[in-house]
Parts: C-alpha cells; sequence; structure tokens
C-alpha cells in the first residue's frame, strides 16, 4: 500500500470534484433582506456606515422591492424609521405607520415576497428604550401589550411573518395569543430569541436613530458570554408558539447557532447584523480585503453552523454572485 492510505487531497483535485462533495450548499432561497423604510416622499438615503444600504419612503420601495425580486431573494425583513417618536411608541402600532403603509404596497404590489416585520419599540420611543420606561427602568408586561399591539397592526397590513426584537420575556406566547384571538393564527412568528447586547449593532442603530439616550440594553438583551442561557431563551420561546428562532448577531455567535440547531427541530435563523457588514464593506472599500470572497465565506460559515435561513444586508450582491457560480 502506498504512503499515506489516506489523502485528503484526492478529493481536492478538480472544481467538480469539490463541487460534488460540498457539504454546505447556499441559496439565496434561505436569504431575508433587511429593509429600513420610512415617512416621507422621494426618499431614498444612503446609511453612511453602511454603503449600499438606503432608508426607503414607501413611494420608493417598488424599485427596492423589484431588486429583490430580481435577485431570487423570497423575504424581507421590515424596519420603520417613523417621523415621530413619543413615550408610548404610538407611530409602531399606527396604520400609518411606515411599516404598515409599506405592508399595504407590498400586498397590492408584490403578494410573492414574503413580508417580515422587525417587532420592537425601541425605534418609536423618544428615549430609545425598547419598552415603556419608568423610573429609568423597562416595564416588561405593560411592554408586552404594546408590542402585541404592533404585531396584531402588522398582521392586519398584510404581514407574513412578525419578528419580535424587543427581548421582553413572555412576548412570544402574548403576542400569539392575540394574534390567535384576532384570527390571525397562520400568520408566523420568527422570534429573535437568543439576541445579544452586542456592539455590532451600531451601524444599524445609525440607520434607524434608535440609540438609547441613556443606559444600554444589558438589562434584557442577552450577556455575550452566555451560551446555555441561549438555549433557555430558545426553548421558551418555542414552547410560547414561535415557528423560528433566531440568534443574533452571527459571526461572533456560531456556536451558539450550533447549539441552538442541535437542541432543536424548528427552523433556525442567525442575523449577520449591521455591524458585520459595515466592517467587510470597509475593508473592501480600502482594498485589503476581496469582498465577494469574504462575504461567501461568511454566509457559508453561518450556514455550517446550522443557520437554515439567514438575515443579511448582503443578501442582493450574494444571492447575484451566487447565480454567476463560485
Ligand atoms: C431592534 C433591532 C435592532 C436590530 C434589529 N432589531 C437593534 C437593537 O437591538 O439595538 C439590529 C440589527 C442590525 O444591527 O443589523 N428593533
Amino acid at each position: 500500500m502506498g504512503f499515506p492510505a489516506t489523502r485528503m487531497r484526492r478529493l481536492r483535485r478538480s472544481p467538480g470534484l469539490r463541487e460534488m462533495v460540498k457539504e454546505t450548499r447556499l441559496s439565496p432561497s434561505q436569504f431575508i433582506y433587511p429593509v429600513f423604510v420610512t415617512h416621507g416622499h422621494k426618499i431614498k438615503e444612503e446609511i453612511p456606515s453602511m454603503p449600499g444600504i438606503s432608508r426607503f419612503s414607501t413611494d420608493m420601495l417598488p424599485e427596492e422591492l423589484t431588486r429583490v425580486k430580481e435577485a431570487g431573494v423570497p423575504a424581507v425583513m421590515l424596519f420603520g424609521i417613523p417621523e415621530k417618536k413619543d413615550a408610548a411608541a404610538s407611530v409602531a402600532y399606527s396604520p400609518a405607520g411606515p411599516v404598515q403603509r409599506a405592508l399595504k404596497l407590498m400586498k397590492k404590489d408584490f403578494p410573492e415576497i414574503i413580508a417580515v416585520t422587525d417587532v420592537c419599540l425601541c425605534q418609536y420611543t423618544d428615549h430609545g428604550h425598547c419598552g415603556l420606561l419608568e423610573g429609568g427602568r423597562i416595564l416588561n408586561d405593560e411592554t408586552l401589550d404594546l408590542l402585541a399591539k404592533t404585531a396584531l397592526s402588522h398582521a392586519e397590513c398584510g404581514a407574513d411573518i412578525v419578528a419580535p426584537s424587543d427581548m421582553m420575556d413572555g412576548r412570544i406566547g402574548f403576542i400569539r395569543k392575540k394574534l390567535d384571538e384576532n384570527g390571525f393564527q397562520d400568520i408566523s412568528i420568527l422570534a429573535y430569541s437568543a439576541k445579544y447586547a452586542s456592539a455590532f449593532y451600531g451601524p444599524f442603530r445609525d440607520a434607524a436613530g434608535s440609540t438609547p439616550s441613556f443606559g444600554d440594553r444589558r438589562s434584557h438583551q442577552m450577556d455575550p458570554a452566555n451560551r446555555r442561557e441561549a438555549l433557555r431563551e430558545v426553548l421558551l420561546d418555542i414552547e410560547e408558539g414561535a415557528d423560528i428562532v433566531m440568534v443574533k448577531p452571527a459571526l461572533s455567535y456560531l456556536d451558539v447557532i450550533k447549539e441552538v440547531r442541535d437542541a432543536v427541530c424548528v427552523p433556525v435563523a442567525a442575523y449577520n447584523v449591521s455591524g458585520e457588514y459595515s466592517m467587510v464593506k470597509a475593508a473592501a472599500a480600502k482594498g485589503w480585503l476581496d469582498e465577494r470572497l469574504v462575504v461567501m465565506e461568511i454566509l457559508t460559515s453561518i450556514a455550517r453552523a446550522g443557520a437554515d435561513i439567514i438575515l443579511t444586508y448582503h443578501a442582493l450582491e450574494a444571492a447575484a454572485w451566487l447565480k454567476e457560480k463560485n
């Protein structure tokens, strides 16, 4: 027998062989593309810290949704940026809010795109916190009412999936009940279950103007040091009725994605967040990284860790690259 008997390089000899033994295949069908919608007219403002990503007024959305459709990306996650913010986050559940208006447009002109909506109050409160405040603390149970109202209003306007990202306790069960009581038992819930208190959300908060005016989100979002706790969050959300669970951010939490994938039977999503996107864009703009190769490697690693669904600002570019074949 020749030495060595096992030669790992045999199956790496040609592109065809490598393709045949590939363990993880990416497809645009697993992407969700985040879209920022705002009030006003004729608005398409690029977010300085997120090159290639803009805020759109509803009238400018068709252009962007057409790009989504043409890329073969099946779903968008809508984030609303309201004109007026107040202590009760009233635009979050107003039928005239940016997300509600975008949903109505989607149902009419882009019914084939899956409409997922972020459900949280932080973009809508004047203090930038994810719930109602009392003496500087976020009230949990009182906030649930407003979250459920927001989710219901999204469902009424045509959302296919609502995605609570607030990290209040009990919100999934509370929202599920509210949706069911109002005849929306077929609307799914994608729970931001293991959402960490992460510095990687910085560019998103620029985009949404949702940086808290004081303090931080560590009283409700998870400590980056914890992994077992993520399983508790995920299992609780499934018990309360989540159809899909999510880990967020993705890159620094691949171990958590893997752990969750091994522990549950529901689809697992991962959010490749704004800061992860901006780091790649900034380095690529300087010519320090090959953007296409790096993005593919990042998305592949998130899928390999166990994510069935990937939320990513790279979705449209990555879908185009996948069509061309690497
Ligand atoms: C809350 C929300 C945030 C993100 C998604 N939903 C911000 C936060 O928790 O502060 C972050 C997404 C990203 O960074 O890309 N509405």
